[in-house]
């Protein structure tokens, strides 16, 4: 432990933000978490994580639903192949896996939708291990602290070199925080505990834009495939939907609104079932 794992567990002790998957070490409850937060604000993610902990507390019970049963409680979250990744995930972790999450690095690459962040951040967030997470938050803060535009290997090689041992899970949660409430896109450098080591400091250009992992904005949501695809699964959440049907449901041209059908087809997503679509 250094000064600046001083200050900064000491700035977090009264703070840490209570968030429900905080207050767990469970491998799944953690995993089914961060696959959420992957690409959601931690505010829609709230509701959507308690419900679906509350259905699926366990990979078997949601290795045992239908896909559809797991969309229809992904409504609402957007990216919905992230929900299919997570189901094959559970089947594969009752399979292969006697029912429990893997608790290696290795063991996590092997599920479906299991890239090296959200490994990183079971093993740290469930298993305490001494991983380094670096999500955009994470990303925001160590480019700034050093005052580098970083790429991305070198993004975690910082991260790793900075987890204080044995305390990587309240180092990454602290980290996480202090990207989202102080060391914001638009920062509160003065009311930051690490402003003094910190290279950048508000003064010129902002070393984390452009850097690796640090997220850029998103393209603008109405009028996007994304919101079009979001209606449909919408709809297919409450009721099946006749294939005449889908230009007015999607609110697209007929030649949009098919070859949408078609790409949510051919990820599963939907299937046709004669001249209706369903969940699967
Ligand atoms: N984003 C990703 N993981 C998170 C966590 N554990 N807490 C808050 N935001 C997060």
């Amino acid at each position: 432990m250094t000064g600046l794992h001083e200050s900064v567990f000491s700035w977090i002790t009264p703070r840490l933000r209570q968030l429900p998957w905080r207050d767990t070490r469970d491998p799944w409850l953690v995993l089914v978490s961060e696959v959420m937060l992957q690409q959601t604000g931690v505010q829609r993610v709230l509701p959507k994580w308690e419900a679906f902990v509350a259905e699926f507390p366990h990979p078997r019970e949601c290795a045992r639903a239908p896909l559809g049963d797991v969309l229809r409680l992904w409504q609402g979250l957007g990216y919905p192949r992230r929900a299919r990744n997570l189901h094959e995930a559970a089947k594969s972790i009752v399979s292969a896996h006697d029912g429990l999450v893997p608790s290696t690095q290795e063991g996590l690459l092997g599920l479906p939708g299991v890239g090296p962040y959200t490994a990183r951040a079971v093993l740290a967030f469930a298993f305490e291990a001494d991983a380094a997470v670096v999500d955009t938050n994470i990303a925001r803060v160590l480019a700034r602290h050093h005052g580098r535009t970083l790429k991305a290997r070198e993004a975690q090689l910082l991260a790793d070199a900075w987890v204080p041992s044995g305390e990587a899970w309240l180092w990454n949660q602290a980290l996480m925080d202090l990207g989202a409430t102080v060391c914001r896109p638009r920062p509160a450098c003065d009311e930051c505990p690490v402003a003094s080591s910190c290279a950048w400091r508000g003064e010129g250009d902002d070393p984390s834009v452009g850097s690796a992992g640090v997220s850029v904005a998103q393209p603008r949501f109405e009028g996007s495939d994304r919101q079009a695809r979001g209606r449909l699964m919408k709809a297919l959440s409450e009721l099946p939907v006749s294939v005449a049907a889908v230009s007015l449901v999607m609110d697209r041209a007929p030649d949009v609104a098919n070859r949408l059908v078609d790409d949510l087809t051919r990820d599963g997503l939907i299937v046709r079932d004669g001249d209706e679509l369903r969940l699967p």
